[in-house]
């Protein structure tokens, strides 16, 4: 029995730290996975729901790319494709918005932050993004879905509209799950809310240097003295800490934390150290495969020519139910 998987990451900027342990850990995990057939994309038409500029959009759908790459994801292996070079995405999604109420999408606690983030971009393409998510899954009749768990509610929409599609039309498309990995939730530098490409001082960058990293875990907020209540920026260190650092170190810190011995620049500087070390093996292979643009494109043009393929028997399938074929 062969599950298929699909996950994809919206071309806004760099990846960080949280895009990195949250989903692309996943994908990786799945890839490797004989029992998996897996489906990566760039969605850089759901880039277009908020304020974009046109020049980052076209360099960072490859950027993208290159990310998916040098963190290990191997186009031999996955099907890695850019989203708007399969037009099966916004036909389905098409169908799929005759199953969809408007009020249900104005709903969606996803809708409603994004509103309030940019008041004057209320369109009909940001209540429409989750009916375009559940396209892109559901196009691949994928199973599970490795992303962070701020997706689950775009989830659960696209089970609903497989349920409706597959109750009126006859259709079997299954209803996709999602795969959480360990990082599915990374904090927030500023120690409020999550790691997000929308807060500025939130994220490590993959590609940030040692002195970067060292600037930005220096600038977590502490308090003066150790041994209170693990909240704010204290609480993202120990979470990123017992991710980054070896279990032992990890029970030392919080030993010394809970006595009142903690230096707060010890485990600052040990975590900047571990966080590096992760990340340096994926700047080292980025920076190689930044060179072979010609490979680069030729991974993108076969992905989108494989990715259609299947995609269009989705919709021939579905087409013929609904009697527009
Ligand atoms: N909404 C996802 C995010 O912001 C990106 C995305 C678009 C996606 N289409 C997808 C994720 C399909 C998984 C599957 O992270």
């Amino acid at each position: 029995m062969s599950y298929r998987v699909l996950s994809g990451i919206r071309a806004t900027g760099k990846l960080h730290l949280g895009n990195y342990l949250g989903a692309i850990k996943g994908m990786i995990e799945l890839q490797n996975n004989p029992d998996y057939e897996t489906f990566y994309m760039v969605a850089d038409a759901h880039t277009i729901t908020t304020p974009f500029s046109v020049e980052e959009l076209r360099q960072n759908r490859k950027e993208i790319i290159i990310d998916y790459l040098a963190a290990g994801l191997n186009p031999e292996k996955s099907t890695l494709f850019i989203q708007s070079q399969v037009p099966q995405h916004f036909e389905l999604f098409f169908y799929f918005s005759s199953v969809t109420t408007i009020a249900r999408m104005m709903h969606l606690p996803t809708y409603k932050e994004k509103v309030k983030q940019y008041p004057k971009n209320n369109t009909m393409a940001l209540l429409n993004y989750p009916i375009l998510m559940a396209a892109d899954i559901l196009l691949y009749k994928a199973n599970l879905v490795p992303v962070g768990i701020d997706q689950e509610p775009h989830l659960e929409a696209a089970r609903e509209i497989a349920r409706k599609i597959n109750q009126t039309y006859g259709t079997k498309f299954p209803e996709p799950k999602r795969f959480a990995t360990k990082g599915e939730y990374i904090p927030s530098l500023t120690g409020e809310g999550k790691m997000s490409k929308s807060v500025e001082g939130s994220y490590i960058n993959l590609t940030d240097s040692l002195d970067e990293i060292r600037k930005k875990i220096r600038a977590v907020p502490t308090a003066t003295v150790s041994g209170g209540p693990i909240i704010g920026g204290i609480k993202t260190l120990f979470m990123l800490a017992e991710f980054f650092l070896p279990a032992n170190l990890y029970q030392e810190f919080k030993e010394k934390y809970h006595n009142q011995t903690l230096k707060f620049i010890e485990l600052k500087d040990a975590l900047t150290e571990a966080i590096y070390q992760e990340l340096r093996p994926f700047q080292e292979k980025r920076k190689q495969i930044a060179t072979d643009l010609t490979f680069v494109e030729k991974v993108i043009k076969e992905g989108a020519e494989k990715a259609r393929t299947v995609a269009q028997k989705t919709l021939d399938e579905l087409k013929e139910k609904m009697g527009l074929n």
